[in-house]
């Protein structure tokens, strides 16, 4: 819920912008859209795609204790069973008998003790009743209680029914843990604020598996290890929040979970949870397969089921969280003294879509527009690139402004020569938040970008 008019304004100006520049839009648009459903344009597939590749490579690629797996979304209807989803994965849903609005009971407002419908207001609503979020399927052509199965609800328990052979694979000891990024499905009662909530989301998800004495302290080194990522993407410790669930709102398996929340224009809301699991699942999926999934600690010569810290964390919502602080407007004034709104998303340079703009500064110079081009060629098996020659300069530094573009790159006469020797072989590189240009040598511009990209 929008706390207030500007911040109602802010998220509006964000929903129109990802539109505009194509990095969100609304799923089978031309049919109505299909409400909890997004697709990403061009730009917002690149911010995703920046997202999950430094997640990749900060949890995995640069550990030696974390491996990696790609699951199934489809699995055996006893992986719901046994982890308890098919019974429990459920929200209170209520309906509004005045105007037959369906929602989450524990998001409706209260007024003098009764819960009011989001709609109407009306306070007469049906008595809360259990709603599955998983969707269920049918496995092959008959559709019957034998075939059926869910589209995965979360990406984590692929990873324990997978413990076992990824630790024989792996060779792994003790701590140690199984990396997942992937789609995860729920038939949320009540999608919204644009993608925050959606019926089909991706997950990052890390199963750390440890000894039943490393689990408390584990969970606060990865809560670290999160934030320490956030900031690493650009996101300001100012705009997260550490939420301790109390012990008592606790699911019944966890000793600690933390929630790192966003102050989103709608609220402060979860982006990620951080939950210290004990041996729970790798229990139920023991007792339910039969199949042993222990682990045997060749110090102590002693077998047990590993406990388990696991950080999760939504891409979707960590995409939301980029746009919403990296949003900006401010006002500017041009050569001629004309005072302009420059809308701008300071992405940091890591997770950006597009690294460098690339111009040449009139498009009829084929001397101009060569050398650019050999640029571009030059810097695309490296990075994201955007060459644009249509326009005065200034709209395109802004369309690229808008694109959240960190850098522009302009190829003027200095640059082929034609103004002497001096700048000759020089471009002039631009600064997004800044706006600040400063000339470098052609042969420079690569490992410039390189180093503030990577
Ligand atoms: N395996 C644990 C698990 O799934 P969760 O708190 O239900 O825990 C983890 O989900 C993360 O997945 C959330 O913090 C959120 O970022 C993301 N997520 C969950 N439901 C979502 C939804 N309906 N839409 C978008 N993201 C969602």
């Amino acid at each position: 819920m929008a706390h207030d008019k500007s911040a109602f304004e802010r998220m509006e100006k964000i929903v129109s912008l990802c539109k505009r520049r194509g990095f969100i839009f609304q799923s089978s648009e031309i049919y109505g859209g299909l409400n909890g459903c997004w697709d990403y344009g061009p730009l917002g597939t690149e911010l995703k795609r920046n997202l999950k590749d430094f997640w990749w490579r900060r949890m995995v690629r640069e550990r030696d204790d974390v491996v990696g797996m790609d699951g199934s979304i489809l699995m055996n209807r006893q992986v719901w069973v046994a982890s308890g989803h098919e019974a429990t994965f459920t929200d209170p849903m209520v309906d509004c008998r005045n105007c037959r609005s369906r929602f989450r009971a524990d998001q409706l407002p209260e007024k003098n003790g009764r819960k009011r419908c989001l709609v109407c207001g009306s306070d007469d609503l049906t008595e809360p009743r259990a709603f599955n979020l998983m969707f269920k399927t049918y496995v092959g052509a008959t559709e019957d209680e034998s075939t059926v199965t869910y589209l995965r609800p979360e990406t984590a328990q692929a990873i324990f029914v997978q413990f076992k052979n990824i630790l024989e694979v792996s060779r792994k000891k003790l701590p140690f843990g199984i990396a997942q990024v992937g789609k995860a499905f729920r038939n949320e009662i009540n999608p919204r604020n644009f993608t925050f909530r959606s019926r089909e989301f991706e997950q990052m998800e890390l199963e750390y598996f440890c000894r039943p004495d490393q689990g408390l302290e584990l969970l606060e080194y990865w809560l670290k290890e999160r934030l320490r990522f956030y900031s690493d993407i650009g996101i300001s410790s100012d705009l997260l929040h550490v939420h301790k669930i109390p012990p008592e709102e606790c699911a019944h398996y966890s000793k600690g979970t933390y929630d790192i929340e966003f102050h989103f224009p709608f609220g402060v809301q979860e982006l990620e949870g951080v939950a210290y699991r004990t041996d729970y699942d790798l229990t139920q999926h023991q007792n339910a397969s039969g199949k042993p999934l222990e682990y045997f600690d060749e110090e102590t010569k002693q077998h047990f089921i590993p406990h388990v810290v696991e950080p999760s964390a939504g891409v979707d919502r960590t995409v939301l969280a980029l746009l919403c602080a990296a949003f900006d407007e401010e006002h500017v004034t041009d050569e001629k003294g004309k005072t302009e709104t420059r809308t701008v998303l300071r992405f940091h340079p890591r997770v950006a879509p597009i690294k460098c703009g690339i111009f040449p500064l009139l498009k009829n110079n084929e001397r101009l527009v060569g050398k650019a081009r050999e640029i571009v060629d030059l810097l695309r098996p490296h990075m994201m690139v955007f060459y644009d020659e249509s326009g005065a300069i200034g709209r395109r530094y802004r369309r690229q402004d808008e694109a959240g573009t960190p850098f522009g790159v302009t190829v003027d006469f200095d640059t082929i020569g034609e103004n002497g020797p001096v700048n000759e072989g020089t471009v002039t590189m631009r600064e997004r938040d800044s706006m600040k240009q400063e000339r470098i040598a052609l042969a420079d511009i690569k490992s410039f970008l390189l180093e503030r990209i990577s």
